[in-house]
């Protein structure tokens, strides 16, 4: 067998590990063996490139390659360590800037050493050329929209730059006109191709990155997140034509087509439009500044919670941000043990953009060893809050704001939440009247059945086990 028929079968078995992995990740059972498949997929797909590069390259590219390596998987390990579950989205976003970065150089190698090397060029059959060059120009194009558009997004979730939508005028007729130059320049290109142009598409890419991106309103971040997911995984498969790297094509396809398909989840949950959303500049509707007068909220202790939870035969607890913030979640699945062993039924209802990443809350309750089954999605369980007796709501705010079915003026009007003012009684856990992600304040808090409970999530959650 030679290096390169040992390469190709290497490349099949790590794209089937790639598909099993996704499998995986979608249920939480078996999210581990998910984790596991994608590991041994990626270890198979390095080993099987490095492999074959080395065959090839000098002394000097080997040693390169090493060390290049050794620093990337370095600053990896350092920051995957490090960061917080809360700090995931802006990790994620700044390693797509690099997935789109790596696109961009990919591309402009891919210019220098064909279409400009007029030696290399004749290695190319003349009727393939045109197809090399439009590789270049797509790659390029894809790679430089998710570069700027990743950076503006990791400044916009670590908070290092303002999360208002830029507002520029006609900002849908910029990007229209973007990629109406985008074309032209990708015909030009073909036709002839030159260092002016793939200039000119790269600087029209990166602003449109950037513009897409700055255009859209905090509330609505996480769909860009998974978008620009999606447009890496383009960006890796365009590469991979560029190389002519089946298994980057297959990895590049899988991560743009299940990154484009969370988008579109997201946006059902969010009630957005998905093509508004690919198109940018949405997420800013409604105005935020408030000024009603909601009436008077109610406060309890946490002993007459553990109270109300003690004379209940149902509750349904829904996490959110805060949860997260005061990392509660081993207090609450402590909660959750006693309560069910005293006989009361416990569940959990998720919202699909509860917390900030998908599948945040999750996430947490696994870690916290919550059993899979009494935790439920939202269109699961909101049909039962009207026969609950009571729902804790803990650190959740948007997801749980009776405005969006209620309020057609509300700026999130239409998106589905989770209908916890129904059961017989409400505890609300947070720290303060202030409002959540989206910056609208919550008429629940306000509602006859619902009692505020003040302080950090986790102190209050203790407080009740101890009352219990
Ligand atoms: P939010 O609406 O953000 O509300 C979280 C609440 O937690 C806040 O009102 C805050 O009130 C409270 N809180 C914060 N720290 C706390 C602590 N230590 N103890 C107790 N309470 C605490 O959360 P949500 O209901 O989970 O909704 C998520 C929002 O984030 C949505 O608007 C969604 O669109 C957006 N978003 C979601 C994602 C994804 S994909 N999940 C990504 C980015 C953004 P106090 O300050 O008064 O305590």
């Amino acid at each position: 067998m030679t290096a390169a028929s040992a390469a190709a079968a290497a490349y099949i078995v790590a794209a089937l590990l790639f598909i099993l992995s996704l499998a995986g990740l979608s249920r939480h059972e078996t999210a581990k063996a998910g984790n596991a498949y994608g590991i041994a997929g990626m270890a198979i797909a390095l080993a099987a490139t490095i492999g074959l590069a080395t065959r090839s390259a000098s002394g000097v590219g080997i040693a390169l390659l090493a060390v290049a390596m050794v620093i990337g998987a370095a600053i990896g390990l350092w920051r995957a360590a490090k960061v917080e579950m809360t700090g995931m989205p802006e990790l994620i976003a700044m390693l797509h800037s690099f997935v789109g970065l790596a696109a961009v150089l990919v591309g402009w190698n891919g210019y220098l050493s064909v279409e400009a090397d007029a030696g290399e060029q004749t290695e190319v059959a003349t009727d393939l050329l045109g197809i090399h060059s439009a590789e270049v120009v797509i790659g390029v194009f894809i790679g430089a929209v998710t570069f700027t558009g990743s950076i503006v997004a990791f400044l916009k979730l670590s908070g290092r730059i303002k999360s208002n939508p830029l507002m520029l005028p006609s900002h849908n007729l910029l990007n229209l006109g973007a990629l109406v130059v985008f074309a032209v320049l990708t015909v030009v290109f073909v036709v002839e191709p030159n260092l002016v142009v793939l200039s000119a598409v790269t600087l029209v890419a990166l602003a449109l990155g950037w513009h897409l991106v700055a255009s859209i309103g905090g509330g609505d971040m996480p769909v860009v997140v998974s978008m620009l997911n999606s447009y890496s995984g383009w960006a890796a498969a365009a590469s991979g034509f560029l190389l002519g790297n089946d298994l980057l094509i297959v990895t590049g396809a899988l991560v743009g087509s299940s990154g484009a398909y969370l988008s579109y989840i997201m946006c059902k949950a969010m009630n957005r439009s998905f093509l508004s959303v690919i198109a940018g500049g949405f997420g800013n509707e409604g105005s935020v500044s408030d000024d009603k007068d909601y009436g008077e909220h109610t406060e309890i202790s946490a002993e007459d919670t553990a109270d109300l939870l003690r004379d209940a035969s149902s509750v349904i607890i829904t996490p959110g941000y805060g949860m997260a913030v005061a990392q509660a979640q081993g207090a609450v699945a402590e909660l959750t043990r006693k309560l069910r062993a005293k006989g009361v039924d416990v569940r959990f209802g998720i919202h699909p953009v509860a917390g900030r990443l998908p599948g945040h809350m999750n996430v947490l309750l696994a870690e916290a060893k919550v059993p899979y089954d009494v935790v439920l999605e939202m269109d699961e369980i909101n049909d039962d809050f009207a026969g609950t007796d009571v729902v804790l709501v803990i650190g959740a705010n948007d997801t749980v704001n009776p405005a969006a079915t209620e309020d057609p003026g509300s700026p999130i009007a239409g998106m589905p939440v989770l209908t916890v003012w129904e059961a017989e009684r409400v505890v609300v856990f947070k720290r303060s009247m202030s409002t959540g992600y989206a910056g609208v304040q919550n008429p629940l808090f306000f509602r006859e059945n619902s009692r505020m409970l003040f302080g950090d999530a986790r102190e209050r959650v203790e407080d009740i086990l101890r009352a219990l």
